[in-house]
């Protein structure tokens, strides 16, 4: 079982819109039984809520159901238990690589660097702007996820 977990900051926004993203695409290629996925933040602020509405709204027009998902926060078992702690943005990679136990950094890594279509390494927090910042996330959020798959593809036989 190959392990992968999305980090940002209040995990209502961008991980479980991440984690719901990559769970359907696990589904559709099939190796939902050989990958797993899970969603952090890597604060306490919104820990036991749902997603943000405008996050539920915006990946339900894309039949993406992320309603179930309840906020959490990163903690240092998730360093030993996932291969891949993918950051949305330096911030959030800052903050798991100060909690990070050293020989297992190798494991943060920025979403971003597997998207081919976006030149961004960040995927903008959408938290305190309109609705179209939640369109936007799930467009670069769709390509990154692709390059992410291809790279497990990579290194495990699925
Ligand atoms: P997220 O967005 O990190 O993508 O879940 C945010 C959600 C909440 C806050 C900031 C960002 N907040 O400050 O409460």
């Amino acid at each position: 079982m190959v392990r992968v977990l999305f980090v940002c900051l209040g995990n209502i926004c961008r991980s479980p819109t991440a984690e719901g993203v990559f769970r359907k695409l696990l589904t559709d290629e099939g190796v939902a039984n050989k990958v797993e996925t899970d969603s952090a933040g890597t604060h306490a602020y919104h820990v036991g809520e749902p997603p943000d509405h405008r996050t539920i709204q915006a990946a339900a027009y894309r039949n993406i159901d992320l309603s179930q998902i309840r906020g959490r926060q990163a903690t240092l078992e998730d360093f030993k238990n996932f291969d891949y702690i993918l950051a949305m943005d330096e911030q959030n990679k800052h903050h798991l690589l100060e909690l990070a136990p050293q020989t297992l950094s190798q494991k943060v890594r920025l979403f971003m660097e597997f998207s081919s279509n976006y030149s961004e390494i960040e995927v903008p927090d959408p938290y305190w702007g309109g609705a179209s910042g939640f369109d936007r996330v799930l467009d670069m959020i769709e390509d990154a996820a692709l390059g992410l798959l291809d790279e497990i593809r990579t290194r495990y036989p699925l």
